[in-house]
């Protein structure tokens, strides 16, 4: 692999979109790192700008383009430099990365001159080499090839997470479901080799990681490339099974490949977090027929059982679509009984936006807007009931939390809460006995009771102590140790890399 040589250099990184989003901007920013560059956390601070894309829904896609127009303001981009036998060159590089760059190629230099990098993430490898084309001054350089039998593997990772680390598994997906821009914008599938996953795994607990989090946009399509050809359900037995890992969790799945072995597994390996994340899209056969989703209601509800059937309970969590095209005031309520049916811990929903090449921009009986918003605040209305309902059950029951840090909201009588995530993936807020010591250190485990729920978390009490520390907990930031009044405020980037690292800056970035 080609090294761009950029000793003196920084960029800024700042990602949308889904945790294969960022993860692979962790791959990239360790990419550059290694390449010679530092990171800084301010656009105007950089020689380099990167927006990693996100385009699953017109919305998200926009937003990229509104980052790209207040860029433009910035005062480093004007500035030039003079570079013998090239000329003049502007100072600061934009480049757009991810599902926005292979879906708008080209087109986006057209609607945003000042950017010279467009670069999909299926030529995420030749970034190094891209980098030092437009170093050396080429004025438009892209990366845009979806032919690729190739993962973006690197040893070098610079994980931003203190207590979570990503493995990706598989890129790409095959399935065409006919809503989805994924197909087009990340391409064919394409899964790693078991002993690379492997290995990588044991690299993270020597790092002093305990959760490790399989990503890929069909987990359940693994096929290890290797003779040892490992399926998913073998490959997350194999990673649960690494000595160190505490917790496994995988995203997303696909009822069509999920299968009775991944529940096996789950069975057999207490390791494998107590939470399944199944996206339905919708209740009605006839819609997910149009959807091409590959299953009908009763296909998914047999896979719910196999869930339910479980040795211990295991939290379910789906994705939602209201409004695609042709669905019925009957379809819909197939939707809202299906709710009902499984009882899930938590939904994401969203009103269906037609996207680039999908095969649903084909299909007639256009939805309404207004009528979309409609069905979107009541399946919102009726999920808000039913996890009211559902978090009964944890209540006076003792649950182990991973901290991830200081809570939003200090407990009534103002005394310090921390933020833990239950093996269900639930947020539970606790506090802990007066006077104990120490106090929870982001990373630890630790054994809680809930004693009240809210809308959207759990309520609890710690007992005295750490279950469980491990043994390198990374360095972690003062602000996670605080209650309310060290959490920063929300703004509207949060979900973006760029402010996220601005809050954990006190975590040092590590290579892998
Ligand atoms: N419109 C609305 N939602 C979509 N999703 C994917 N494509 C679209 C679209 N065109 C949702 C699906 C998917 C989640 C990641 O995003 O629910 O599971
Ligand atoms: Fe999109 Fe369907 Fe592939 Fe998921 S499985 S990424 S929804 S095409």
């Amino acid at each position: 692999m080609a090294e761009a040589t950029s000793m003196g250099k920084t960029f800024y990184i700042e990602t949308f979109g889904c945790q294969m989003n960022v993860h692979d901007s962790e791959k990239v920013v360790g990419t550059l790192l290694r390449s010679g560059y530092e990171q800084v956390h301010a656009p105007d601070e950089a020689d380099l700008v990167l927006y990693n894309t996100c385009s699953i829904r017109e919305k998200a896609a926009q937003k990229v383009f509104t980052r790209l127009n207040e860029h433009k303001a910035s005062s480093k981009l004007g500035r030039a430099q003079w570079r013998e036998g090239v000329g003049w060159i502007k100072q600061q590089k934009i480049g757009v990365l991810g599902c926005v760059a292979q879906q708008e190629g080209e087109a986006i230099f057209e609607a945003a001159p000042h950017v010279s990098l467009v670069v999909g993430s299926a030529s995420y490898t030749k970034l190094p080499e891209l980098i030092t084309r437009l170093e050396a001054g080429e004025k438009r350089v892209t990366g845009l090839s979806l032919d690729t039998d190739e993962t973006f593997d690197t040893e070098f990772t610079a994980r931003d997470n203190p207590y979570r680390a990503y493995i990706t598994i598989i890129e790409g997906c095959d399935k065409h479901c006919a809503y989805c821009v994924v197909p087009f914008t990340r391409g064919p599938e394409r899964s790693r080799t078991s002993a690379s996953v492997l290995e990588e795994a044991r690299r993270i607990v020597d790092l002093g990681y305990t959760e490790i989090q399989l990503l890929g946009q069909n987990v359940n399509s693994y096929r290890d490339a290797s003779p040892a050809g490992l399926n998913f359900a073998q490959m997350l037995a194999a990673v649960a099974a690494v000595p160190g890992i505490r917790r496994v969790r995988y995203t997303t799945s696909h009822p069509r490949d999920f299968t009775r072995e991944i529940v096996q597994a789950m069975d057999s390996h207490p390791a494998i977090c107590n939470h399944v994340h199944l996206p339905v899209q919708s209740g009605s056969t006839e819609v997910l027929r149009r959807m091409l989703r590959d299953y009908t209601r009763e296909d998914y509800l047999e896979r719910i059982a196999w869930i339910r059937a479980a040795t211990r309970p295991i939290s379910i969590t789906t994705d939602i679509i209201v409004g695609f095209p042709g669905e019925t005031d009957a379809d819909f309520e197939q939707t809202i009984t299906l709710l009902d049916e499984v009882g899930y811990d938590s939904i994401f929903s969203f009103q269906y936006s037609p996207r680039p090449n999908t095969a649903s921009l084909a299909l007639d009986d256009v939805i309404p807007d207004s009528e979309k918003g409609q069905r979107l605040r009541i399946v919102q209305d009726r999920q808000r009931q039913i996890q009211e309902e559902r978090y009964q059950r944890f209540l006076g029951t003792e649950c182990e939390v991973l901290v991830e840090g200081g809570a939003s909201r200090s407990a009534g009588d103002g005394s310090a809460r921390w933020k833990g995530r239950t093996s269900e993936n639930l947020i539970l807020n606790f506090t802990v006995p007066t006077g104990c010591d120490p106090v929870p250190q982001t990373g630890s485990y630790w054994r809680t009771r809930v004693t009240r729920t809210a809308p959207n978390c759990l309520i609890g009490e710690a007992f005295a102590g750490p279950v469980f520390t491990p043994t390198r907990l990374r360095t972690t930031s003062p602000a996670d140790h605080r209650g309310s009044d060290s959490t920063p405020p929300r703004s509207s980037r949060e979900a973006t890399i760029g402010s996220r690292a601005q809050r954990l800056d006190a975590v040092p970035f590590r290579i892998l």
